[in-house]
């Protein structure tokens, strides 16, 4: 009877992991191994979910350099072996005489966080590098009139290129070094061009060295306008973001591990 029992949870929980596995498709093409890759491949898939949250802003995908800018400048292989790339992480790097200043993540991403984001960067060596994913954007409101961009791809560059340290929402993160955006959607638009006096807010323009085109910034103007026409928008992070990516990798490990462990008593109790 037991067994019958057993049996029936095994063939529930492999029905399980089978759907886990079809939504997570997308994902695991990515990654290009799938599951194989065992425990390090999880790890670095989550962190590729986090660096693309809060790291491509200024290192691109793969520590590259995006632009001629101090911020936007390729990260040396040198920089990340020992406990480099560790401490930059927790306590920032740069400095204000360079002109550019990369935050402290200590507060803002957990230990767990970062050993992934580890796993992610251990990957530029191997070659066994999963790709960056998409943001989820979530709805994005009506064109508003006055504003000639595409608040489509605006709200893309945003996710890419803002929103590791003002958040999806704008709401912030950790002030001083990750704070809330106000202001109009035009001044807003001028302080990403030109930076901030505080060097931790780079200037992204393209012909102050950053990544942004005229074309990208317009449509991030257009994108932050639908923000102003919509103050609720603000209020609250539905679930947009990067982070669905790493709860949709953590159920399938749990659903393998759950079925592994039922497999062993099926086994033991034949025996
Ligand atoms: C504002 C842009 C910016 C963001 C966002 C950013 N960094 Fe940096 N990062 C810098 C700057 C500037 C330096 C210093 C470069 C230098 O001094 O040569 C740096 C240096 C580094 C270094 C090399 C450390 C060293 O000792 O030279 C690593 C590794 C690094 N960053 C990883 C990350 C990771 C991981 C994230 C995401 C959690 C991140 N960075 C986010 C700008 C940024
Ligand atoms: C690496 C973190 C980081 C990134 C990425 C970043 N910012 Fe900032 N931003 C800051 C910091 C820090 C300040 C300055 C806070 C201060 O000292 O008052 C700031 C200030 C601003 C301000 C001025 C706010 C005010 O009230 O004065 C605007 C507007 C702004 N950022 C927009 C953007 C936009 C748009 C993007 C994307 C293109 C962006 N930021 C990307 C960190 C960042």
């Amino acid at each position: 009877m037991k067994r019958w029992m057993a049996i029936l949870t095994l063939a529930f929980g492999a029905l399980l992991a089978l759907v886990a596995l079809g939504a997570a498709q997308p994902v695991l093409a990515q990654d290009g191994h799938g599951s194989e890759s065992g425990d390090a491949g999880l790890a670095a898939l989550r962190g590729a979910a986090v660096y693309a949250e809060f790291c491509q802003a200024c290192h691109g995908p793969q520590g590259e350099a995006l632009g001629t800018g101090e911020a936007f400048a390729a990260i040396d292989a040198a920089a990340l072996a020992g406990d480099g790339a560790r401490l930059a992480i927790l306590e920032g790097a740069g400095s204000a005489e360079s002109g550019a200043a990369m935050p402290p993540y200590g507060k803002v991403l957990s230990e767990a966080q970062i050993a992934d984001l580890l796993a992610y960067i251990g990957t530029w060596a191997t070659g066994e590098t999963p790709a960056l994913p998409e943001p989820n954007i979530g709805h994005v409101q009506e064109r508003v009139e006055g504003f000639a961009g595409d608040p489509v791809a605006g709200a893309a560059v945003y996710a890419r290129f803002c929103a590791g340290c003002h958040g999806m929402s704008g709401a912030g993160r950790d002030a001083p070094a990750f704070p809330k955006l106000e202001g109009e959607p035009v001044q807003m638009v001028r302080v990403a061009r030109e930076g901030h006096e505080n060097p931790t807010m780079p200037a992204f323009s393209a012909e102050q060295g950053g990544p942004l085109s005229d074309d990208q910034l317009a449509n991030l103007e257009a994108y932050l306008a639908t923000w102003a026409d919509h103050e609720t928008s603000q209020e609250q992070d539905d679930g947009r973001g990067y982070s669905l990516l790493i709860v949709v990798a953590g159920v399938i490990a749990i659903l393998l591990i759950g079925v592994t462990y039922m497999a062993r008593l099926v086994v033991k109790e034949e025996a």
